[in-house]
């Protein structure tokens, strides 16, 4: 399968939120991701296919801390890697932006995405209790800490 990596823009917010309604059960709105295009501190990612968004990640970056607020694929776009491939990139950019380590908060029974981290060198570094609502579920949080 063909796709392509790109910087979030106005074009891709529709496909974003479809990919949200998709996969989660609080998705974020259109007009919370419209935000995240004037937030100079943001740094998301769109995986194309052929004009459509078939993935994305979202990433913040404040004073060297990189936060991943979302990574997500449609579900038939699946074991492609191209969720790999977003994590890889969004981990490349905060790396030249100087940040000191990326992070984030995953559910501790979402197993695709746990393995996806791991695979990708991310550590468990602790445990946010009751982090996630509708299921309440507790948080892992997961880092990668670059060297200097
Ligand atoms: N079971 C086990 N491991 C899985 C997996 C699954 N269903 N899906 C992905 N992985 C792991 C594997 O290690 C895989 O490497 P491999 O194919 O060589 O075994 C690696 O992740 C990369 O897979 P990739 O194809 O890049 O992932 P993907 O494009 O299918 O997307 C998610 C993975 C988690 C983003 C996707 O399942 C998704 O959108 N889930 C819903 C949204 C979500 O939960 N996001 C995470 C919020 S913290």
């Amino acid at each position: 399968m063909n796709y392509t990596v790109t910087e979030m823009s106005a074009e891709h917010i529709d496909g974003i939120v479809n990919i949200e309604n998709k996969c989660f059960s609080s998705p974020w709105t259109y007009e919370g991701i419209k935000e995240e295009l004037y937030n100079e501190n943001s740094h998301f990612l769109v995986a194309l296919s052929e004009s459509d968004s078939v993935g994305y990640i979202g990433v913040q970056e404040i004073c060297g801390e990189a936060y991943i607020t979302n990574i997500a694929v449609l579900p038939e776009y699946r074991r492609m890697g191209i969720a790999e491939c977003l994590l890889t990139s969004a981990v490349d950019g905060a790396k030249k932006r100087k940040c000191e380590f990326i992070t984030l908060e995953v559910r501790e029974s979402n197993l695709p995405a746990i393995c996806l981290y791991e695979k990708n060198g991310l550590l468990p570094v602790g445990k946010r209790k009751a982090f996630y609502s509708n299921p309440k579920e507790d948080g892992l949080i997961y880092t990668l800490r670059f060297n200097k």
